[in-house]
C-alpha cells in the first residue's frame, strides 16, 4: 500500500499530545479527602493510582483557583491561589509531582474571557479606580424610550446598553449604582467579561499564564476562547440570535490577534499543549485556527456533534439520528485530516452523561463500551470525562431546588418567563436530558452512602444508581465498562494506526452501523459498531476482510470475518486487516 501524503506528514510531526488519552477531572465531584462533602486536591492525589491503572496519559483539571464558586470555579477571584476548600498551593504541587511520578501530565484550565465579580480587578473597576477602570466592558445605559427591549435592572428610565443576552439566559448586562454604569457578562452576572482591547489586561493575563507555566504544568485548556473579542462599538444583535448578540461576541475581529499574541509572548516558549474551548464555532472556523501555527492552538473543542439531539429544545428532546451523527463526525475528521488535530469528546462537565445520551441505559455495559470504542478509535486526542469509564448515567432532578448549575437555573427561568413552559415539571424531561449537573453528581466509587466520594453530606445530589454503577463493583470484573476502557486505552496506545491513521467512513447511509477504517502506511484497522438495540448485518464494502483478526470486541466471540456477519445489539469490534 502506498504511503499517503498525510501519513508522511504526521510521521514527521509526532507529538505527545496526539498520542495521549486525557482524563478530565471536575474537582468538586471527584474525591473528598476530608469529609466536607466537596472534592479536593488531596482527594485527587489519593486517586492517582486509579488514574495510572486506567492508563491515561494526562489529566485536564477544571479550575481549582480561588473563587466564590458562582460557576464552580469558572469565576476566578485570584488566579494565583487555590480555592481553600480544595486545599492550597502545596497540595497542588503534591498532586503535580504524584502525577509526574507516574508519567501523567497535567493540563490546567485557563479562564481568561472573564473573572469573578469578586476579583480585585473588578472591585477596583467598579469604583472606577485608575487603570482598572477600563479592565471590563462598562457602558452607559440607553434611554428606555429608545429601546425595543427591556431589562429589569438599573434606573427606571434606562435599559441595558444593548440587547445582548447572556449564554446562561437573561440580559448580558448588569447595573452598578456606584459607577452608574452597566458591565457586560456573557455568562453569569458574577462573571464580568474582561476587556481584551486593553493592553494592560492582556499583560496582566500573560503574567498569570507565565506564573503557572513556571510551575511545570503541561498545558492549558482555554475556556470560552471564542468570546474574547467583541465587535467594536458593541452594536445590537439580531433579536432572533440565540443568544441575541452572538454574532457580535463570537469570533470577534481581534480574536486571532489576541491568541497570536498570547502564543508568541508566552505559550510558545514552553513545551506544552493547548486546547481551546470554542462554542458557536463551525468546523471550518476551527480548522482555520488550527492550521495557522501562529495562533498557537493544538486542539479545539468544537461542538457541532453536540447539536445532533436538539439540545435544550423541549419539542425534540433526546431525538437523534445515527446517519446525521456519522455525517457530522466524518465532516470534522475530513476537515481536519490535513489541517489540524481534533479534540475527541462526547461528554464533559457541561454535557449530559454519554451513556444516557448516545447509548442505552438498559444495555448499559454494551452501549457504554461501544461508545468507548468509538471515542478511542477516532483520529484526534480522546478526552474521557470522569465517571464515563464506569458508565455513569443522567440523574433525575425532581425540582429546581436539586439543581446547582446556574445555566440550568437560568434557562429554566427564561423558558418560564418566555412562556415556553408554566412550571419546572413541564421542563423536567429536558432538564433530565440536558442539564450540566448530570456530569457533576459525585463520582461513584462504591455502593457506600455518599457513593464512596465522601464521608459527609455530598454537595450535590448523588445519582440513585450508584449502588449498581461504581468503581468497586467494576474493578475486578474483566467484562466491566471500567475494564473495557482500560483495554481500549491500551489498544490505542499500542496501535499507531489508531492514533495517526487516516479515517474513512464506510456505509454512510446505514442507520444502525457506524463502520470506518483507520489506515497508516500498511497498517489498517477496521472498526464496526452496531450503534443500535437491534441486531445488524455488516454488508461489507470493497475492503477485503477475509484475513481480519479481532483486536477488540465488547462481546464474547466476535465474528472473525465481519463481512456478512450479524452483530448483536451494541456490539463493537475492532479488526486488524
Ligand atoms: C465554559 C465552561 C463552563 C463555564 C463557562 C463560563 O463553557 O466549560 O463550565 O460555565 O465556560 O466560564
Amino acid at each position: 500500500m502506498a504511503v499517503s501524503e498525510t501519513a508522511k506528514r504526521v510521521r514527521a510531526d509526532r507529538q505527545w499530545w496526539k498520542e495521549a488519552v486525557v482524563y478530565q477531572i471536575y474537582p468538586k465531584s471527584f474525591f473528598d479527602s476530608d469529609g466536607d462533602g466537596i472534592g479536593d486536591l488531596a482527594g485527587i492525589t489519593e486517586q492517582v493510582d486509579y488514574l495510572d491503572a486506567l492508563g491515561v496519559d494526562a489529566v485536564w483539571l477544571c479550575p481549582v483557583y480561588d473563587s466564590p464558586q458562582a460557576d464552580n470555579g469558572y469565576d476566578i477571584s485570584d488566579y494565583r491561589s487555590i480555592f481553600d476548600t480544595y486545599g492550597d498551593l502545596a497540595d497542588w504541587e503534591r498532586l503535580l509531582s504524584e502525577l509526574h511520578d507516574r508519567d501523567i501530565r497535567l493540563v490546567m484550565d485557563l479562564v481568561v474571557n472573564h473573572t469573578s465579580s469578586e476579583h480585585e480587578w473588578f472591585q477596583r473597576s467598579r469604583r472606577g479606580e485608575g487603570e482598572y477602570a477600563d479592565y471590563y466592558h462598562w457602558r452607559d445605559g440607553r434611554p428606555a424610550a429608545e429601546a425595543d427591549y427591556d431589562t429589569d435592572d438599573g434606573p427606571a428610565d434606562e435599559v441595558a446598553p444593548n440587547n445582548w443576552e447572556s449564554i446562561f439566559g437573561g440580559p448580558a448586562w448588569s447595573y452598578v449604582p456606584e459607577r452608574e454604569q452597566w458591565y457586560l457578562h456573557l455568562f453569569d452576572e458574577n462573571q464580568p467579561d474582561l476587556n481584551w482591547r486593553n493592553l494592560t489586561v492582556r499583560r496582566a493575563m500573560k503574567d498569570v499564564v507565565s506564573w503557572w507555566l513556571d510551575r511545570g504544568i503541561d498545558g492549558f485548556r482555554m475556556d470560552a476562547v471564542s468570546h474574547m473579542s467583541k465587535t467594536d462599538g458593541l452594536p445590537d444583535g439580531d433579536p432572533d440570535g440565540t443568544p441575541t448578540g452572538i454574532e457580535h461576541f463570537s469570533h470577534g475581529p481581534r480574536l486571532e490577534e489576541y491568541l497570536t499574541e498570547l502564543s508568541a509572548d508566552v505559550l510558545s516558549n514552553h513545551d506544552i499543549t493547548t486546547v481551546a474551548e470554542m462554542g458557536h464555532t463551525s468546523i471550518e472556523q476551527a480548522a482555520s485556527y488550527l492550521e495557522d501555527d501562529a495562533v498557537g492552538l493544538d486542539m479545539i473543542f468544537q461542538f457541532s456533534h453536540m447539536g445532533v439531539d436538539g439540545g435544550w429544545d423541549p419539542e425534540t428532546v433526546g431525538e437523534w439520528d445515527l446517519t446525521e451523527f456519522k455525517r457530522i463526525m466524518s465532516e470534522r475528521q475530513d476537515a481536519l485530516a490535513d489541517r489540524g488535530w481534533d479534540a475527541l469528546f462526547l461528554g464533559n462537565h457541561d454535557q449530559p452523561r454519554i451513556v444516557s445520551r448516545f447509548g442505552d441505559e438498559a444495555a448499559h455495559r454494551e452501549s457504554a463500551s461501544l461508545i468507548a470504542t468509538f471515542l478511542l478509535t477516532m483520529r484526534g486526542t480522546p478526552y474521557i470525562y470522569q465517571g464515563e469509564e464506569i458508565g455513569m448515567t443522567n440523574a433525575d432532578f425532581e425540582s429546581l431546588d436539586e439543581i446547582d448549575d446556574p445555566q440550568t437555573v437560568g434557562r429554566v427561568e427564561q423558558y418560564i418567563a418566555d412562556g415556553v413552559a408554566d412550571s419546572y415539571e413541564e421542563l423536567r424531561e429536558v432538564v433530565n436530558a440536558q442539564s450540566r449537573d448530570h456530569a457533576r453528581t459525585p463520582m461513584q466509587w462504591s455502593d457506600e452512602a455518599g457513593t464512596g466520594f465522601t464521608d459527609g453530606e455530598p454537595w450535590l445530589k448523588c445519582n440513585a444508581d450508584y449502588t449498581e454503577i461504581n468503581v468497586a463493583a467494576q474493578r475486578d470484573d474483566p467484562a466491566s465498562v471500567l475494564n473495557q476502557y482500560r483495554t481500549l486505552i491500551d489498544l490505542r496506545q499500542s496501535t499507531d494506526a489508531l492514533v495517526y491513521g487516516d479515517y474513512e467512513l464506510l456505509t454512510p447511509e446505514d442507520d444502525q452501523l457506524y463502520a470506518y477504517t483507520r489506515t497508516l502506511d500498511d497498517e489498517q484497522v477496521l472498526v464496526v459498531l452496531n450503534w443500535s438495540s437491534e441486531s445488524a448485518t455488516f454488508e461489507g464494502s470493497e475492503i477485503d476482510t477475509g484475513d481480519a483478526t479481532v483486536l477488540y470486541g465488547n462481546h464474547d466471540d466476535a465474528p472473525t470475518d465481519p463481512t456478512g456477519a450479524s452483530l448483536r445489539p451494541w456490539e463493537a469490534v475492532v479488526y486488524r486487516l
